[in-house]
């Protein structure tokens, strides 16, 4: 039996505990750690793939890279900088990185900026105000998916409209395919949650639909309680598509990465967020958004980034740590 040296074991398992909160497609928190000595590996759990929204399990991956990405952050601030091994390998396809602790490191202020955000990011879909991203803040959001391994493009313009068009495309041919509608719903919180579901999107956070600039999902069922969208018209809103270079599972893993990456500095900035993923769920929009990128990279999602309205939506519910985590033995 391989024993948990208490201290590494502790801190491995609290890195676990700050990865709940990271985003994932619908909610679905598709992951796993399993805690050995010294380290901890990150599994796919493909009980939870979105078999119509997601066949490949990309958006899957891109979660799972957003959990590890926040399980970095918090052993960050542990004072550790966190080796990552480059990992999913062929003949091992759900065994996505393996953590362990490396070098010891006094963390920095983005590091502790970083931790600071994640209890308060959220994924907001009002509308944002028409107060512009900053420049500085744009330039940082592009370093930090640099720094990852993918590329950040900032539409301008007719790009815009270019990805309004491909939204309102999505979602229409979602909407057409029974499954999708059935997959939307078994994942769409309809029911005061019980603690133990931990997962799914609470139609209290999703926005009744309006005309908006880019639209958004729709997760609210027709009647049911959801978030008003607000008075303002983004406006100011910053949308940008995050892209790889390779199609790969270690770029999609790299993306999610990038995806938490920006997704906390942006929060700490005091901006608000919402990935637009169902662009790039078929294949057609995302092919076409390929095209809006000049073909230079795969498109992995959109995001846009803005000033929130006054207030939070509120939050989501996660799973419990003793669900997604195993000990080894
Ligand atoms: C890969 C990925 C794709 C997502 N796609 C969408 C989307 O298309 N529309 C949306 O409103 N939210 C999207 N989200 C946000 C999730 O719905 C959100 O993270 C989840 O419901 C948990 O809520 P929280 O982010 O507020 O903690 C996505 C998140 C991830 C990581």
């Amino acid at each position: 039996m391989t024993t948990i040296g208490p201290a590494t074991g502790r801190t491995l398992r609290v890195a676990a505990q700050v990865a709940l909160n990271a985003p994932s497609i619908f909610n679905t928190q598709p992951w796993r750690w399993v805690v050995e000595d010294h380290a901890m590996q990150l599994w796919a759990d493909r009980s939870r793939q979105l078999l119509v929204a997601d066949p490949d399990g990309r958006l899957l991956t891109v979660s799972c890279g957003a959990a590890l990405h926040h399980a970095r952050v918090a052993l960050a601030v542990a004072g550790h900088h966190a080796q990552v091994r480059p990992l999913p390998d062929p003949a091992e396809p759900d065994l996505l990185a393996e953590v362990s602790l490396g070098t010891d490191a006094d963390p920095g202020t983005e590091d502790w900026a970083a931790y600071a955000a994640i209890s308060q990011r959220r994924t907001d879909r009002r509308a944002f105000t028409g107060q512009p991203v900053p420049v500085a803040v744009i330039q940082r959001l592009i370093a930090l998916t640099e720094r990852e391994g993918a590329h950040l493009a900032v539409l301008r313009g007719g790009e815009i409209d270019d990805l309004a068009i491909l939204a309102a495309r999505a979602a229409e041919l979602q909407f057409a395919d029974p499954a999708y509608r059935h997959e939307l719903a078994a994942w769409t919180l309809t029911a005061p949650q019980s603690p133990a579901n931990g997962s799914g999107v609470p139609a209290e956070t999703a926005v009744s639909p309006s005309a908006r600039r880019v639209p958004i999902r729709e997760f609210a069922p027709p009647g049911g309680s959801a978030l008003d969208p607000g008075s303002e018209n983004d406006g100011g809103t910053l949308y940008a598509v995050l892209f790889t270079d390779e199609d790969t599972p270690s770029a999609w893993l790299r993306a999610g990465q990038a995806l938490s990456a920006l997704l906390l500095a942006a929060t700490a900035a005091g901006l608000a967020g919402s990935p637009i993923s169902d662009v790039t769920e078929h294949t057609l929009t995302r092919e076409r958004l390929r095209h809006v990128l000049a073909g230079i990279g795969a498109p992995q999602l959109a995001v846009r980034i803005g000033y929130p309205p006054d207030g939070t939506p509120p939050a989501s519910p996660r799973r419990r740590l003793g669900e997604v985590v195993n000990l080894s033995s």
